[in-house]
Order: structure tokens, then sequence, then C-alpha cells
């Protein structure tokens, strides 16, 4: 089996008391609602062993993930608790989704069909949940569809609902009028099935943005992602909670060399030295997830200094201007996202620079940057127990 090296060129670290912290603010702003915790795409780039092992500490017993095969992963790795499919799914899936006990989110009539058809014969009603289109435009039925899909006989012969849920697309806007009036057809879809006499013990609506800024959209469930690892994306304007990023990334430089006025660094020579510079060159590229669009435009901490990347990114290997930091050196920490001395680069810092949103700059963390845990301290086990 691969050990990662002892000195990893690069590598990321994770605050997991942090990441409590950020749980512990979900549980201020939705004190009624049970928590799932989104841990799809390794946890965000976190790690999605870690996270989920560490939030079953902190009394989380439910977790949201992308594809069957992010589910089967957690369960090879004996997580036992309910795990929600929550992308799309393939008829040809179904047998290894129920082989591990995993939940579907069902979002169509022949969907069904096909999971009711999976389920064994003889088994206990398998718990589904059913998702609602409100104004996402991806998956889900029609809010005046639901009477009908769940009356369906194979629905009705095999399957339990154990949750009803919708997905905001704009939470984090400003512009308030499209979350209200999804938040508004979810209502009625809830009400006509509870007008028929059904009723669904789990349902939710709430993202990072929901749960932060709409009261209405907390029910009895919640569904955060991005605001466990620390960041949200409401506008400054918006009233936010006190989240810490928990992870940090950084490379040792690798090598230095002076360059004279005129010469060039890297690919196409898009940086041309303006002054005899010191070039630091950091084991960190577009392969391990640091954009080629933070060419000429990221910058890193190297000596409590913030210092530009020049020149183009390159697969394996960035450039960065270190003429101006006393004492630089073979071996110093470059901090690419975290904190040195009062400087501090956040994965939104590097989201502006490459003009994307922060949840790709930290999905895109690369396999091979190892990654290191910050393990729980046990004041912030019980006091997030206990919310
Ligand atoms: C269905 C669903 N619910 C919840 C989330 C979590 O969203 P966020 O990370 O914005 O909290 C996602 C993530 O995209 C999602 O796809």
């Amino acid at each position: 089996m691969y050990t990662p090296s002892q000195f990893p060129p690069t590598s990321v670290s994770v605050d997991l008391n942090a990441l409590a912290q950020n749980l512990a603010q979900v549980r201020r702003l939705a004190p009624r609602s049970e928590v799932l915790a989104v841990v799809k795409a390794n946890a965000y780039g976190h790690g999605a062993l870690e996270v989920t092992r560490t939030l079953q500490r902190l009394a989380v017993h439910r977790f949201g993930v992308a594809t069957v095969d992010e589910g089967i992963a957690l369960r090879q790795a004996d997580i036992h608790d309910a795990i929600l499919v929550m992308g799309p799914t393939a008829p040809a899936q179904f047998p290894d989704l129920i082989a591990h006990r995993l939940t579907p989110v069902l979002y169509r009539a022949d969907m069904v069909q096909a999971f009711a058809a999976a389920v064994l014969p003889d088994a206990a009603p398998y718990s589904v949940h059913v998702k609602i289109e409100t104004g996402m435009g991806r998956l889900g039925i029609l809010p005046h569809e639901m009477p009908n899909l769940i009356a369906m006989p194979a629905f009705r012969a095999t399957l339990r609902l154990e949750g009803l849920m919708t997905h905001l697309a704009d939470a984090d806007n400003t512009e308030t009028t499209h979350t209200e009036k999804q938040l508004a057809e979810f209502q009625q879809t809830l009400d006509t099935l509870h007008q028929s006499g059904r009723s669904c013990p789990l349902t939710h609506a709430a993202n990072s943005a929901g749960i932060i800024k709409y009261p209405a959209s907390l029910y009895s469930l919640v569904r955060p992602g991005i605001m466990l690892y620390g960041y949200h994306t409401l506008s400054n304007a918006a009233a936010t909670p006190e989240l810490t990023p928990i992870l940090s990334w950084k490379a040792m430089i690798a090598h230095l060399h002076n360059i004279q006025a005129g010469d060039s660094v890297s690919y196409n020579r898009t940086f041309i030295a303006a002054r005899r510079s010191k070039i630091a060159v950091l084991p960190v590229g577009y392969a391990d997830g640091y954009n080629r669009l933070l060419s000429n435009r990221g910058m890193v901490l190297i000596g409590g200094r913030r210092v530009p990347v020049v020149g183009r990114v390159c697969m394996d290997m960035t450039m960065v201007d270190v003429t101006d930091v006393p004492g630089v050196h073979i071996g110093q920490e470059a901090i690419l996202v975290g904190q040195q001395g009062q400087e501090r680069i956040t994965a939104a810092d590097l989201a502006t620079w490459q003009q994307t949103i922060p949840y790709e700059v930290l999905c895109a963390i690369g396999q091979r940057v190892s990654r290191h845990y910050l393990p729980l301290l046990s004041d912030n086990k019980t006091s997030s127990q206990n919310p």
C-alpha cells in the first residue's frame, strides 16, 4: 500500500475543532432541525472519512453524498449511519445502492418503478426521499406530480416515504423573490401531502445559505455543506455567522534562483522581470488543484509577506517572486491558503483571483496533496453535542 512521504512537498491541514465550531453555528441557527452533513466530493476536498467520523463524534448521524460510489466508500469504512445519495442515480446502480443500505433520492416515475423492482420482494419497505423541483431547474418532480408519484402501486407496496426535499437555487443572492417562491411551493407540496392523510418524517430544503438567511427553510432536516468547511457565498451586507475556514494549504520552497531584468519565467514567457529578481519554485501546480488561472494573479504568503505568482502555473510547479522577502531559503513554508503572521489568504481569495467560488477551489485540491488533521479536543466534542 502507498504510504505518503513524511515530508510532503505540498500538504493540507484540516482543523477538526474549527469543523466543530462551524457545526455549532449550524445548530445555533437551526436549533430544531436535525443536521444532514453534506460530505460529497471527498467532503469538499477535506477528506470524507475524517470529516464524517468527526461529525459522528459530534452527534451528526446523517450524511449526504452525490454518488453511489461515495456512499459505498463510507460504508466500507464502517460508517453505519444514514447516507443519502443526492445526485442522479441509474437503475444499474440500484442493486449496489440497496446492498449498501444507502438512501436514494427519487425524482421520476420510471425511477420509482425501477427502484421498487430492485428491492427484494419480501424485504421491509425501503426508505426513500423524493425530490421536488421548485426552481433549481435540475432534479425533481413538479409539485403537482407528487400525489400521483407516491400513490403509484410500486411505491405503496415496496417503498417508505422517509423524506421530501427541494433544493434552493439562489439563497445566497441579495434578491429574495426566487427563494421565497421556491419555499412557498415546497410548503404547498407538504400541505398537499398532509391533507391527503400521508406524512413524512423528514422534510428538507436548506443548504448553507438557506440556514443562514431563511428561517422558513428550516424544516426537520437541514443540509449544510460549505458552512461546515468555514465559508459562505452570501454578500457582505447579509448578517452572516462567524465561520472558520477549516483547511489550510502549504508548500515548501523547493528551489531559489536569481534572474535579471528582462528575463522571463515559465511557459510562454508571460512574466518578464522588470528588475533583478529572486524567484522561488513551489512544488505545487494545477495537477494539485492550484488553478492555472492563478498565473500572474495569485498570491502566497512567505515569511509573513504576500508575494505574487509570476508566470504560468505549471502542472507540478509554481513560481513566486520573493525578491522582497528577507532571509528567504529553500525548505521555507509558503502558505497557499491560511494564515502566516498578520497575513491571511482564504479559498475565497483564490476563488476571486480565478473567477470561481470557494467550493470549486476546495474540491479541486488534488489527491496527491497529503492531508493532515488537527484532532478534535474533548471540550469541543461536549459543547457541540449540546446545541
Ligand atoms: C442537494 C444538496 N443539498 C445541500 C447541498 C449543500 O450546499 P451548500 O454547500 O451550499 O451548503 C448541496 C451542495 O451543492 C446539494 O447539492
